[in-house]
């Protein structure tokens, strides 16, 4: 997860940019920069690694100034280069660049940015908002307006902060979407902004956060704010308590409600720099296969637990149907024991958010010592299984997912087997440029449909008052979606304790079909896709025995509102997708029922975050 924060005040900016970063480590990054303003001229700094070689480079050389932005990025590549760290400056040196968020169009911007005469120093989308905003700039003649008119031709959810050499005594920042908080710190004499409310705590509890197309223009001495249209906006400031937990949970009641709202931004972090549009490529540099040991796998054993089975389920149909190659799930605690046939094009990849769950690392053990090598799709940073991954690490780049239900976790695990199924899909001649560019496509605009979705709760809080007392929910999904009808079904038992069972729709003839009666809700995903009808008629067949029925199915439909009695639409995507989209209103209905049923939502009766024991 990247961090941003910017200071402009009486004080030497550099050591409140890079403290408050430092407040932000715990999102995970691997580089590191700042951009002062001292008389007219940025001094940049960036670095890889950690911001301890930041704060050395600074040490060494030091730089002077009351106004700076700083920046942590994550990227995933193996060789991670100063070049496309943060911040970015225009060719003129006018305008400097730091982005939270992914830009869906940066390839016609850079195009038509190129076709002008600009000359790239990197791949980021960061830089062509640069070169953009400086552009904008020069024809408005006004730095404020350029900023606004460069927001306006971006697609995509961002988080975005500036300065112009030329307008000493402002910083400018923006939100687009969802993928990127932004938080104005107000000061006495001073202001801050920042990408969390950790970074500047501990200069002041009041804040203000910039919703969907704010702008917040920042000076020492005064912020305004204007529509991204230019209109006068009045921000009312809040005063967030002082307290580190209530801080991490960035104003939600529970941290599950935060992690759930939060996957706009975990999923732009899990692709940042991973896609290549213009190249129709993805990048996994942190894997240490080569393409050539990739290209010849025939057999990906998956080995995961709870959630993250339901993952390497979802993954099986991504890479069995897009790079046609074989794919079997475990359990952790089954695999290890079944004496698994592998062999030397055997590879093991192992979904665990937390890295630590014994059954997990077991079955890599199993593998390891047959030689078979292994691969993880993990988040927590230098974990146990991010060590056993002699083949290489996918980090998830969710942030740390404190909530033992797991939210942001599933859905950047699905990201991330979709990255690997379209690497593997590409080197093993199953996929053309043309169509690789729809999937990537479809990828970047993601985090946009998951912010449509988790804008409006008031269903799941209607359906939650509605089923607060009932003791039973089925979930029903076909094909890719039937893990996601098993992942909805663990988030409802785990925080709500409501039995839930999720099952192939097919297989409801095939028994519990007699569970059916008015008691029973059930819950049946029915995106536009090649099952769709088939699952009208399950629909049909519950409501006709008297069960209600809950349908998640793609916007605009026609067919189920006379038979549901609630019809949930989802932005229309690739079916590839739609488990990812269809799992957040599970969310929130489980979030929701757990609430109303008054139970510990972040820590159910019984459960462990990190399952370390057998
Ligand atoms: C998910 O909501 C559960 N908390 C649990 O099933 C979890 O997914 C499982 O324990 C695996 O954890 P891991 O991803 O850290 O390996």
């Amino acid at each position: 997860m990247c961090g941003i924060v910017g200071y402009i005040g009486p004080r030497e900016a550099t050591e409140v940019v890079v403290d408050g970063l430092q407040r932000l480590e715990y999102r995970g990054y691997d580089s590191s920069g700042i951009a002062v303003l001292c008389d007219g001229e940025f001094d940049i700094r960036r670095s890889v690694g950690k911001l301890q070689k930041l704060r050395e480079r600074l040490n060494g050389e030091p730089t002077y100034g009351h106004q700076a932005i700083g920046h942590t990025r994550w990227a995933t590549h193996g060789g991670v280069t100063e070049a496309n760290a943060h911040p970015h400056r225009s060719t003129s040196g006018d305008i400097v660049v730091i982005q939270n968020g992914i830009v869906e169009n940066y390839l016609a911007l850079k195009a038509e940015l190129t076709a002008a005469g600009v000359h790239w120093h990197s791949q980021t989308d960061t830089e062509v908002i640069a070169q953009l905003l400086d552009r904008e700039a020069k024809a408005s003649g006004d730095f404020v307006i350029g900023f606004r008119r460069a927001l306006l031709r971006l697609k995509g959810g961002n988080a975005i902060v500036a300065m112009h050499r030329r307008q000493p005594g402002l910083i400018v920042a923006a939100r687009l979407g969802n993928a990127g908080a932004v938080v104005v710190g107000l000061g006495d004499g001073e202001n801050f902004v920042a990408s969390d409310i950790p970074a500047v705590l501990d200069h002041t509890q009041r804040m203000v956060f910039l919703e969907d197309h704010e702008v917040a223009l920042v000076r020492a001495d005064s912020v305004s704010y204007q529509q991204i249209d230019g209109t006068a906006l009045d921000k009312q400031a809040q005063t967030v308590a002082y307290d580190p937990v209530a801080a991490a949970k960035g104003g939600y009641k529970h941290f599950m409600q935060k992690e759930i709202f939060e996957q706009p931004r975990s999923i732009t972090d899990t692709l940042h720099d991973r896609i290549n549009l213009e190249q129709a490529t993805v990048q996994l540099d942190s894997l240490r296969l080569s393409d050539e040991q990739l290209t010849r796998i025939d057999k990906i054993m998956v080995v995961a637990c709870g959630t993250a089975w339901h993952a390497g389920l979802v993954a099986k149909f991504l890479i069995e149907g897009l790079a046609r190659v074989r794919v079997e799930v475990d359990y952790g605690s089954e695999f290890r024991y079944r004496q698994p046939i592998l062999d030397d094009r055997s590879l093991l990849l192992a979904i665990t958010q937390s890295g630590e769950t014994a059954d997990t690392l077991a079955g890599m053990q199993v593998a390891r010592e047959q030689g078979v090598p292994c691969i993880s799709l993990v988040n927590a940073i230098g974990s146990q299984a991010a060590r056993l991954s002699d083949g290489g690490v996918i980090y998830l780049n969710a942030g740390p997912e404190i909530s033992v239900a797991s939210t942001k976790a599933f859905t950047t695990m699905v990201v991330g087997a979709y990255l690997l199924a379209l690497k593997l899909a590409t080197l093993h001649g199953r996929m053309d440029k043309v169509t690789m560019r729809e999937h990537l496509q479809a990828l970047l605009e993601l985090p946009g449909k998951v912010g449509e979705i988790v804008k409006n709760t008031t269903v799941y809080e209607e359906l939650a008052e509605r089923y607060r007392h009932t003791n039973d929910m089925l979930f029903l999904g076909r094909g890719i979606n039937y893990p996601t009808a098993l992942e909805g079904a663990l988030k409802l038992k785990e925080i709500s304790y409501i039995h839930a069972e999720g099952y192939p729709a097919g297989e409801m003839k095939h028994g519990p079909i007699a569970l059916i009666d008015e008691e029973m809700p059930v819950v049946c995903l029915c995106p536009h896709d090649d099952v769709y009808d088939k699952m009208v008629s399950n629909v049909q067949q519950v409501k006709t025995r008297g069960g209600e029925v809950i349908v998640i199915t793609t916007e605009g439909d026609t067919q189920l509102r006379e038979m549901a009695r609630t019809v949930i639409e989802v932005p229309a995507t690739l079916p590839w997708l739609t488990p990812i989209l269809n799992t957040i209103p599970l969310q929130l209905l489980s979030y929701y029922c757990a609430l109303r049923r008054g139970t510990d939502v972040d820590q159910p009766r019984n459960l462990a975050k990190s399952v370390t024991v057998e």
